[in-house]
This record gives structure tokens, sequence and C-alpha cells, in this order.
């Protein structure tokens, strides 16, 4: 869609591209990333660019280089760590390694009243560094503005050209005035105002466009994006336009089929066929045990049913029927859609074969420009009713991902056994996570303690366990023993067997959180199946609530004890679950989702 005046971030390597974005957009201006060697014609028209973070040295042989030429637009640009770096090189100042690398928080000493860039901001703040190389010459024209103990050139400008470079990251929470810091440079570029009521507009108008004469086949999975994207397309193209397709994968949630197909009556929404699919996904699966491989069978399992269905009802392309889906702004990302971003988890509806007609341009995906809680807004705007509106996400995959397969018990190098005074083990099986920008598969480690439940210390192992480790991307506390017993393997793929024992852990989970009033508070509380027990095809169930926005970072929750105590207890009770533990892992270093 055409954004008139909006501030476009260079994507230079850093996950922390979408924190940047949508600091902006909670300024009330739409903010979209591209590549970094995006050139300086495409973006004459913005109206402020900032140059993001990235891993590498802006020495590296290949290492992201933009278009030097946007210097000379007269937009304002602030650069963010790598990208301050790239700038003050190409503008001939000079970087080098820094004697001592900053890692974490550090104090940022600026002289507030005399720069605008920093009105409002007070003398000395913590600042969130994470980085080597420095600024150790400042290029023509720039003054230093603020400093850390270790970094001399922490904050620079170039006020005539408004030009502007931080060593630390004003996205992230834990620099203190980021927020405000953001907002003082957005207020200096001359960007158009935005907000999600001008964007519905703004997206039906396009959508209209887009969709021509032709009709659009919707998957609808029952959760907030593709729910609103339905209801979205119906409200713009009229529900004899648009023709909606739940799939029963198998591998929902439990009795979640019968409510969304109540939900969407309630609306009033006649266009939705329910499909019962899930002897095919569950044969489909059999024997897969690879995350990755899982992902693409479920996102190409979706497209036959989908085709199934659509020959069926004789949906033809060549009648002018199109692909709709939920797809949100950060899924597209995570997948590895941006050049210098690799790929963490392959979305399910981002298959090959999918991106395939996405070039076809077959595909419609209404959402694809906005963050969650966005979407949520837009929700809102059309009038959907809280529930369903503020329900926990889902992946589109559905419990196939929360299910881990291993073909066989997965050993560690080294196996520690006490770890910061507090007894450990290894866990048999390895996880999806997120590192320095990367994807790791890594095994998991458990905290025992007496009271089965995680304290201080156990908190602070969840950080430091996965930072110093090559072995470990996840900490886990174990709620059901106080001791490591001994762990009994036994190989599992999905199979309706662990997907019926999963529906009922779920249940209770959702049961117990919902009756202790936390189900707002917490984002998303994913519950996970591990093929491991202490008995002969005894399981593993893990209890994962995580606090976040927009799902880039998260934090895992700390639950009331009691309430830890009686899932616990309640989840040994199916009988089947020998083995219950909460996971203590922040996004990064872990993922959400275990696969
Ligand atoms: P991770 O595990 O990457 O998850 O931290 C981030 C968010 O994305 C959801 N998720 C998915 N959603 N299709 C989806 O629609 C998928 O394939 C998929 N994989 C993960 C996950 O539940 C979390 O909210």
């Amino acid at each position: 869609m055409d954004h008139n005046k909006s501030i476009i971030v260079l994507d230079f390597g850093g996950q922390y591209a979408h924190l940047i974005a949508r600091r902006v957009r909670q300024c009330g201006v739409y903010s979209e990333i591209r590549d970094a060697n995006t050139s300086a014609e495409d973006l004459k028209n913005a109206a402020g660019i900032i140059l993001s973070g990235g891993p590498q040295s802006v020495y590296d042989k290949s290492s992201p280089q933009g278009d030097p030429k946007i210097f000379d637009l007269g937009i304002p640009v602030l650069g963010i760590c790598y990208g301050l770096q790239w700038m003050a090189k190409v503008l001939g100042g000079d970087v080098k390694q820094g004697e001592v690398k900053e890692f974490g928080k550090a104090k940022l000493k600026v002289e507030s009243g005399k720069w605008k860039v920093i009105e409002g901001i007070p003398e000395e703040m913590t600042v969130w560094m994470s980085h080597g190389d420095e600024v150790t010459g400042l290029p023509e024209g720039f003054e230093q503005i603020g400093t850390s103990d270790d970094c001399a050139n922490a904050f620079i400008a170039n006020t005539s050209k408004n030009m502007y470079g931080v060593q630390f990251h004003p996205e992230v929470v834990h620099t203190e005035n980021g927020q405000m810091l953001i907002e003082n440079f957005v207020k200096m570029c001359a960007a158009d105002p935005w907000s999600i009521k001008s964007y519905t507009d703004l997206v039906s108008e396009s959508l209209k466009k887009e969709v021509g004469d032709r009709k659009v086949f919707m998957l609808v999975s029952g959760g907030v994006d593709s729910t609103v994207a339905f209801v979205l397309l119906n409200k713009v193209l009229g529900e004899d336009r648009v023709q909606g397709l739940y799939i029963d994968t198998g591998m929902m949630r439990k009795d979640e089929s019968r409510q969304i197909d109540a939900a969407f009556k309630e609306l009033g929404i006649k266009n939705l066929r329910m499909e019962d699919a899930s002897e095919y996904f569950i044969k489909k699966l059999k024997e897969v045990y690879e995350p990755e491989q899982k992902r693409w069978i479920i996102g190409d399992a979706f497209l036959s049913v989908q085709k199934g269905v659509s020959e069926e009802m004789d949906l033809k392309t060549e009648d002018g029927w199109m692909l709709g889906q939920g797809t949100i702004y950060p899924d597209t990302i995570e997948t590895g859609e941006t050049k210098n971003a690799d790929t963490i988890k392959t979305h399910h509806n981002r298959v090959e074969a999918v991106q395939k007609m996405i070039e076809e341009g077959l595909v419609v995906e209404p959402l694809c420009e906005l963050y969650k809680d966005e979407v949520r807004a837009l929700g809102e705007e059309l009038g959907l009713p809280h529930e369903l509106v503020w329900r926990h996400p889902f992946p589109g995959p559905g419990l196939g991902v929360r299910i881990l397969c291993a073909k066989e018990e997965s050993v560690v190098g080294d196996p520690l056994s006490v770890v910061g005074g507090i007894a450990c083990a290894a866990l048999p099986i390895k996880s999806v996570g997120v590192q320095g920008d990367g994807r790791s598969y890594r095994h998991a480690i458990s905290l025992f303690n007496d009271q089965k439940f995680a304290d201080e210390n156990c908190w602070a192992l969840a950080t430091s366990i996965p930072n110093t480790s090559t072995e470990f991307n996840r900490v886990l506390i174990c709620t059901s023993h106080d001791s490591a017993p001994e762990f009994v393997f036994s190989p599992g793929y999905v199979t309706k067997k662990r997907a019926d024992l999963l529906r009922e852990a779920d249940a209770i989970v959702h049961e117990e959180m919902v009756s202790a009033g936390l189900y707002e508070s917490i984002w998303q509380f994913p519950v996970v199946l591990l093929p491991f027990g202490t008995t002969e095809g005894g399981q593993s169930v893990v209890l994962r609530p995580v606090e976040s926005q927009e799902a880039m970072t998260a934090n895992a929750v700390v639950l009331p004890q009691a309430v830890v105590s009686i899932m616990t207890e309640r989840l040994l009770a199916l009988g089947k679950v020998d083995l219950v533990f909460q996971d203590l892992t922040h996004k990064p270093p872990g993922t959400i989702e275990w696969e």
C-alpha cells in the first residue's frame, strides 16, 4: 500500500528492526521495514529514515551496506548501533573495535537543554548497549551529545542536517526514555499522521483495488488474525465474494471447532465452511520428527485440503478466486523474508507453494502490514466482540508445534548436575530458540528445588545459562519433582493419542488460568508435550506462559505458586503425564513455541 510520508527502517540484519518500526507507529506515524540496500531513489518520499542495528562489523566483507546517496536526500536520519557506525564510516568518520565490548546496561550522560532530539531526557539515564565496534572519529559537521563510560560517541548529531546516531538501542524497553527519544526524532520528520482508524479506510480501498472483480477463498483458523482478516474481507467485498474455510487439523484445542462454529454463527456469518481433515493431517505427520519439516508438511496439507474443497465447490483460479490469509507483519519477517534475517521458523502461511502463489499475485493478505496489537485494534474498529479480539494467539499449525517429536534420545555432551548451587539435569530433547539474530536448536535444562517453584536464583539462571552455554537454549523448573528422576525416553511423533493427551492438558491449564484471573494479563500460554517421562511411554508437560506485545520478544511469566501447584497436580492426575515443568526462558534466547 502507498503510505505517503512515512518513516522507513532500513534493516541491517537485527531482529530489532520490528521493535523500531513499532515504536515509530506508537508515535502515530506509519513505519515499515525495508532492505538495507534500498536505493535513495526509492526512499526520496520518506519522511524519515532509521538505520537499524545488525550483528556484523562495518568492515566485514559481507556486511550489509546501504546506498550512501540517502544522506543527500535532505531527510532526517537516525542511525542505531550498526546503523550509526555505517553512517559514520560513509560520511568520513572512523569506526574501530572498542577497547571494551559493551553488552547490557550502561549509563548515558547528555547535556540536556541544548539539543531538540534530547528534549525531556534527563542528564543521566540507563541505556541498553550491545556492541564491539564504536565510532572513534566523528564525520564532519557532527558533534558529540552523549557519552557512556566505555563509549565516547554514544550519541552524536549533525543538527543542521538532521542526522543523529546512537550507539545504544532506544527501541528496547531496557533503555530508559527510549520511546521519548524516538518520538523526538519522529517530531523532526514531516510525517503524515497514522492511526488504525485511518488505516481501516486505507486498507479497505487498497483491498478493493487489489482484488478487483475477483473473489477470495480464505482460510480461517478462529484465531485473532484470520478472524479479523475474514471479517474485513466480508465487509469490504461482501459475503458473496468471499468464502471462508475452517479446517480442523486434528491439532486444535479441546472443543475449539465447535466454539468457533458457534462464535461465527453468533456474528451472523454464513460463508464459513467447516471441514474435518484431522485424519489427513495426522497421517501426513506420521514418523516426521524434524521441526521445520513438520511445518512444511502442515503448510502444504492446509493447501491441499483447501484445493480439494475449492475443487469440490468449483472455486477456480481461472474464475477469479484468490487465496486469502491472515498473515501479519512479523510472520513475514521471522520466516526469513528480509534479506538479512535468518530463518527462525517457517510459518505455515509462508511455505514454498504459498510463496509461489504470492509471486503469481494469487494471494491477498489484508493484515500483512500490521502488528498484533494493531490487528486487535482493527478488530475492535470492525465491531468484533472483545472475547474474539483478545483471544490468546494460537499458531496456525496448532498443537502440531507443541507436540515435540524426536526419534531418539538426544544426548548432551556436557551434562551438568549442579549449577549456581541448584540441582539440574539436561533433558533428552532439543528445541528451537533464537540467539544473536539466528536460529538455535539446543537442549533444554531443568532446575530442581524443594519448593518445586522458581525462586530468584532460578530466574537468574534462566538468563545466565543460555548466555554462557553452547549446549542449552532453554531453562525450566520442574514443578512435579524436587530432584531429577531417571528420564525414560519414548520415540514420538504427532499421533491422535498424543494430540488428545495434549488437548486435555491444555484444557486443564486454560481452565486454571481463567479461574485464577490471569487470562488477560498473560499474552499467550502454550502447553507443550515432550516425549519422555519416568515410565515407558510416559510424557512430560511444559507450562510456557509469556508476556509479550508483538511476539518478537517475550518474557516468561512468574505464576503464583498456588496456580503452578494446582495445574501440576491436575496434570499428573491425567495418568499419562509423569513430569511437569515451567519454561523460564525469555525470548530471546528461547522462542515462544518450542518448535
Ligand atoms: P515463536 O515460537 O517464533 O512464536 O516465538 C511467535 C508467535 O508466532 C506464533 N507462531 C505461529 N503463528 N503460524 C502462525 O500463525 C505459525 O506457523 C506459527 N509459529 C509460531 C506463536 O504462537 C507466537 O505467538
